[in-house]
């Protein structure tokens, strides 16, 4: 079977390295993938977002099945294109995917079918938003409505932060068009779960549960970057509040999707908090997440393909899903200076020892050399019986990885195994 990736990050990385298990695959392309994953599959200089070069791909070269992982090209419809030319594709089409695009429809949806989530209002022009600020009890959370790259939400801690928020979306427009409609809401608190789930629309499979390490800097200091870290399970989802989530979250959500009439196939990933009040949903993204796959997928035991097919098909139920019963740990390791000023340009080496466990995000081929071009530049898992041997393996491996300027946290899990032991 001929696969294609869309994407070209750590989490495609994963999902290829996971989907070259199934020996019926003969090849794996990425579009655009990067030359740290050359030796995984074939990059193909076609960018996520151009759907009509994807199609174009896709039918040329007899594509059988494709995956597409990044949420930009899901909201652009780049799943609806795909079935449309007749290429089976995992992933929901553009209606569904509205669920990550706009944070005002997920809002409304939560409202609308009381799925647990942070009270809100949501804002068409500045001035009204500005009013708003003034008075509105702080700290407070300001988002864009729509796609910004993972930015476009601000914790104000004062008021003159969200006094400034609101001018720079709104008024600046820092996020294009994105900052048209703002939602300001109530600020919670608790850990907070990633959890992805595979839903055909009419089942729903949670995955594993993990931890994501947002902020730059050890002790969850500094500024918020894609992710610098993840650990799988996360010890505060038990499974009683996962029952409660399966309940009062995850099929709710399903069901509102089906009854606005936007069937939502391929993983949902609930971002959820759990507050003293139980577990609210602080976002939905309509793909996996990134790095949370970097975690996950390794503890998956079920074939990858057969578990998408049966996702994009509707047949979930028909497909058994297990997990291992095991911990992940994934270390991003980041060019220094990200998520701000960064250089790039320098040869990445890994050690054979531990190339099946890294995830390549910011690297390019120069020639022979891998050179790092980004300011997440990869990403290292280990997997063990535990979570602390999962952390202790997996910065053993991170040594094994040398790159001039690289920076990673040193605290990855640390919470967690905080959380084990009280
Ligand atoms: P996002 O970019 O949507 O993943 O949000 C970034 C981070 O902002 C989340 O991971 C939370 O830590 C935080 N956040 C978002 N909404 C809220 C909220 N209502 N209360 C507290 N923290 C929030
Ligand atoms: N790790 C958060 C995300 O993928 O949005």
């Amino acid at each position: 079977m001929k696969i294609m990736v869309v994407g070209g990050g750590g989490r495609e990385h994963a999902i290829i390295k996971k989907l070259k298990e199934n020996k019926s695959i003969t090849e794996i392309f990425a579009l655009p993938g990067n030359g740290g994953m050359a030796k995984d599959a074939t990059p193909v200089a076609i960018g996520a977002k151009d759907i009509p070069a994807i199609v174009e791909f896709a039918k040329a070269n007899a594509i059988d099945f494709a995956v597409v992982a990044p949420d930009d090209p899901l909201v652009l419809g780049c799943v609806d294109a795909l079935l449309e030319a007749g290429i089976p594709a995992f992933g929901p089409k553009a209606n569904a995917a509205i669920i990550e695009g706009s944070k005002v429809f997920s809002k409304n949806l939560m409202k609308k079918y009381s799925i647990p989530t942070a009270a809100y209002e949501v804002f068409e022009d500045a001035e009204s938003a500005l009013k708003y600020v003034e008075s509105c009890e702080i700290p407070t959370v300001i988002k864009a409505d729509g796609l910004a790259l993972g930015k476009g939400v601000i914790i104000a801690t004062d008021r003159e932060m969200a006094i400034d928020a609101v001018k720079s979306i709104m008024t600046d427009k820092k996020f294009g068009a994105s900052g048209n409609r703002i939602v300001v809401e109530e600020f919670l608190t608790g850990p907070e779960v990633s959890v992805l789930a595979f839903t055909d629309g009419k089942s729903v499979v949670p995955m594993v549960s993990s931890m994501d390490h947002k902020r730059a800097l050890d002790g969850d200091e500094g500024l918020n970057t894609g992710g610098m870290g993840t650990v799988a399970p996360n010890p505060y989802y038990t499974d009683e509040i996962a029952e409660e989530c399966m309940r009062t979250i995850f099929i709710p959500t399903i069901e509102a999707m089906n009854k606005e009439g936007r069937e939502f196939r391929g993983c949902l990933y609930f971002g959820l908090m759990l507050t003293p009040k139980g577990p609210k949903v602080i976002e939905y993204n309509c793909r996996f997440g990134d790095p949370e796959t970097q975690v996950v997928l390794p503890l998956l035991e079920t074939d990858l393909l057969e578990a998408m097919m049966a996702t994009a098909s509707g047949n979930l139920d028909k497909c058994k899903i297990k997990f291992a019963n095991k911990a992940a740990c994934c270390v991003i390791m980041a060019s220094k200076g990200y998520p701000e000023k960064y250089e790039s340009g320098y040869e990445i080496k890994i050690a054979p020892e531990v190339f099946d466990s890294v995830y390549v995000a910011g690297a390019r081929l120069e020639g022979e050399r891998l050179v790092n071009a980004g300011g997440r530049v990869l990403g290292v898992t280990a997997v063990s019986d535990t979570l602390g041997e999962a952390i202790e393996a997996a910065y053993k491996k991170v040594e094994k990885v040398t790159f001039d300027n690289a920076y990673y946290r040193r605290d990855i899990g640390q919470r967690a195994m905080k959380a084990l032991k009280e």
